[in-house]
């Protein structure tokens, strides 16, 4: 088959959360350009809307959708409203997500509360609502969690966020294995250093600069360095991938100090 055939998404109806900034708009660009209609989802609709409009000029079909993923009532709207524009939600990006930093010892239950309903909770609530919805319109779909590096290794200042990414990576493997008989795969990107708004001023500074200097490939990612990763996990070229984890980092994990 003709790789443009086989990463074909058109007939695709898809959901990105966190789609009012940095990679969740890439993601959303990415499914658009390869022909899926697209659910925008956030909580800062004009940036949607904005957003929305950027896509619509080159002729994608695009709906913006506010709400809080950790709001579950919002979730169900928000899956009733791109339905309703759209048809069922067949691929799901659960991108949303938010940066924690400071020492463990100084976390409050409610910083380590808000880390884990953001970053991990949401996860799976927004997965269960897409297969439940995909089982029930008896459709099959995929769904890509974005994990982190950090899921994988950690750092210091960085306990919360690097549990609720692991929690993202065990998660994808446990929905895999349960929703892969009915035909909806369940798979994670686990991207590097991105500079997007949740870090740009940490790697824009000295010691982003050092971190840099670090990664094998000497560059933090550019936009569209995850859009094949992500291409390939929506669509057919992935047909038979599913609990996995794709690491695109430049280098950065495979890699011991000293
Ligand atoms: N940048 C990196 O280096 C990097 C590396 C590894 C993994 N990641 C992961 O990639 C994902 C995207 O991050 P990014 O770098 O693109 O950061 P970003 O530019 O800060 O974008 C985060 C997005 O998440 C949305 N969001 C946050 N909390 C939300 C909530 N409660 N409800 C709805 N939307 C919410 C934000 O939208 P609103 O504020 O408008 O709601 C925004 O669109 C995250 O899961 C992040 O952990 C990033």
């Amino acid at each position: 088959m003709k790789a443009a055939e086989m990463f074909n998404l058109t007939g695709q109806v898809a959901l990105v959360t966190g789609a009012s900034s940095g990679l969740g708009q890439q993601f959303a660009r990415a499914l658009a350009d390869n022909g899926a209609t697209v659910a925008l989802v956030a909580r800062r609709v004009e940036r949607l809307e904005a957003f929305k409009a950027e896509l619509e000029k080159s002729g994608a079909k695009v709906v913006a959708i506010a709400a809080d993923v950790t709001d579950r009532a919002a979730m169900i709207a928000a899956f009733d409203a791109a339905e309703k524009a759209l048809g069922t939600v067949t691929i799901l990006v659960n991108n949303a997500g938010i940066a924690d930093g400071g020492r463990a010892v100084e976390f409050t239950p409610e910083d380590w509360r808000r880390m884990m309903s953001t970053n991990l909770d949401s996860v799976f609530y927004w997965a269960q609502e897409a297969a439940r919805r995909m089982l029930a319109a008896g459709k099959q779909g995929s769904i890509v969690n974005i994990a982190s590096v950090l899921g994988l290794m950690v750092a210091k200042g960085g306990a919360s966020y690097a549990t609720a990414k692991a929690g993202v990576v065990q998660l994808t493997k446990a929905l895999a294995v349960e929703l892969s008989f009915k035909g909806i795969r369940v798979n994670a990107i686990a991207p590097g250093w991105f500079v997007t708004e949740m870090n740009d001023e940490y790697l824009l500074s000295d010691k982003g600069a050092a971190i840099k200097r670090e990664i094998p490939m000497g560059r933090f990612g550019n936009p569209g360095d995850l859009d094949g990763a992500l291409l390939l996990l929506a669509s057919n070229a992935g047909a038979y991938i599913t609990g996995a984890t794709i690491v695109a980092d430049g280098g950065q994990v495979i890699q011991i100090k000293g």
